[in-house]
């Protein structure tokens, strides 16, 4: 792992951490009104969203990690990094929820509308990876469309002052490869179906509304520090 990359993973997960007191997982708030994001996300979407699909990854989580305090105590990131470490009985339930935690968190914490475009570093490091905030937005959106199935996309530092973008399928999480995210656009069917049905192409094209570019613009600088 690169000097940035850990510096990048230890940023990352500072609010995600298991803490060690308490073994367990906790379902952060959403920090925001479930109609914040109107009218490109709906309310109840996000309602369901938070409530009912994040919780369900903190609970599995929880009882997966229930006979194994001293695994309960790591930080997230460290968990998912290892996954070869985690007994094999529980191993995928800690992968598909650590994973689900992990995504998530990260998710309602990257969502906001009318922060945009990117600024300072990240608005060079864009122009230098994709030639502007437009092009960005439109692969962003192309690789959205090309994940069969459930999964997500990635804006991640490339370790250097450039950018990559990135998938990946069901509920894995760069953190498993000892990579930081900016932020990462959720493509599953819950993210989106009861407004948008089967047009994740409609999903997408809103989706870039309402990416909080303040906080991934601060992000990549405590990152690229
Ligand atoms: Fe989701």
């Amino acid at each position: 792992m690169t000097r940035r990359t850990a510096i990048a993973t230890v940023a990352s997960i500072a609010a995600l951490q298991l803490k060690a007191d308490t073994p367990a997982a906790t379902l952060p708030p959403l920090g925001y009104a479930t109609d914040a994001l109107e009218p490109f996300i709906d309310a109840q979407t996000m309602e369901i969203h938070h409530d009912k699909h994040h919780k369900a990854y903190v609970n599995n989580l929880n009882k997966a990690l229930a006979g194994n305090p001293e695994l309960a105590a790591k930080p997230l990131d460290q968990l998912l990094k290892n996954l070869a470490d985690v007994p094999e009985p529980i191993r995928n339930a800690v992968r598909n929820n650590g994973g689900g935690h992990a995504n998530h968190s990260l998710f309602w914490q990257t969502l906001a509308k009318g922060k945009g475009p990117a600024k300072g570093k990240l608005r060079a490091a864009i122009n230098k990876s994709f030639g502007g905030q437009s092009a960005l937005e439109d692969k962003l959106k192309s690789t959205g469309l090309t994940i069969f199935g459930s999964g997500w996309v990635w804006l991640i530092p490339d370790g250097g002052d450039g950018l990559t973008i990135e998938t990946s399928p069901n509920q894995d999480s760069p953190l498993m490869r000892g990579r930081a995210p900016l932020f990462g656009i959720d493509v599953w069917e819950h993210a989106y179906y009861l407004k948008y049905q089967n047009r994740r192409a409609d999903y997408l094209a809103a989706f870039v509304n309402v990416i909080n570019w303040d906080f991934a613009s601060q992000r990549f600088e405590e990152i690229s520090k």
